[in-house]
């Protein structure tokens, strides 16, 4: 498509959008981090720029370019990182999308010197992190939050029970054990639930045009 000629129907919107893994220190050395690849996130950004949204992407390390056009773009590292930014970019944003790959856990001491080796196994502590999109939905008002859900088994269950947890507008489900879905792929397969229980099937795609889909289904929600 002529960028020229797509609609700006998302003009002068306010969107945060949270993007690629997290990492959590484990030593000047190691890390804990998950096969997120931002790519999901960036696209959303992508498209959501195109359409004239105001984009802040608050992003995990990746391999990617910031997306052209993105007004305000925030590295995080750490689970608690993004946690801090997304609070304090909330207030200017009324669309949240949360497709970071976001770390359960954390190490529960971080180490600021290498750990040596011993004869001996090690076990590693880990401490709850933020639930960071529960946390915004506790708070959200009338603001459009939208989440993610990567399973590997029962998907619609699972994401439905996310959808309650958090207070989501709608959740964008993907398989992980489906070729063409999920981490690090242009491609994704995925089902998007809506609170009341609406499922919406879709075969295959390209990541771009599933990022169409999401923001087409937030724009109906704005006009209600
Ligand atoms: N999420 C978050 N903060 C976390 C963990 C997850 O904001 N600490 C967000 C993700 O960005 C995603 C959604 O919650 O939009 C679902 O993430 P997921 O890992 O699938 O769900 P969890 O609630 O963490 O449950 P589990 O990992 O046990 O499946
Ligand atoms: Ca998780």
């Amino acid at each position: 498509i002529n960028i020229l000629t797509i609609e700006k129907d998302l003009n002068e919107k306010n969107i945060l959008i949270t993007a690629g893994p997290t990492i959590e220190s484990i030593d000047p050395v190691r890390y804990l981090t998950n096969r997120s690849s931002g790519k999901m996130g960036y696209s959303i950004a992508t498209e959501a720029v195109k359409r004239g949204a105001n984009v802040t992407l608050i992003s995990g390390k990746t391999n990617l370019d910031v997306p052209v056009g993105v007004k305000n773009f925030i590295q995080i590292e750490s689970a608690k990182d993004m946690y801090d930014e997304v609070i304090k970019n909330l207030e200017d944003n009324d669309i949240i999308i949360k497709s970071a790959a976001v770390a359960d856990y954390k190490p529960k001491s971080k180490s600021n010197k290498k750990i040596k080796k011993s004869d001996e196994d090690l076990v590693l502590e880990l401490d709850r992190n933020h639930d960071i999109l529960k946390e915004i939905g506790k708070i959200k008002e009338d603001k459009i939050l939208v989440g993610f859900a990567a399973e590997t088994n029962d998907l619609i269950e699972n994401a439905k029970q996310k959808i309650k947890k958090k207070n989501l507008d709608f959740i964008v489900a993907n398989d992980l054990t489906q070729e063409g879905a999920g981490f690090g792929v242009d491609t994704n397969i995925v089902k998007i639930i809506d609170k009341n229980g609406n499922i919406e099937e879709y075969p295959k795609m390209n990541k771009s045009d599933i990022s169409n889909i999401i923001l087409d289904k937030i724009k109906l929600l704005l006009e209600k």
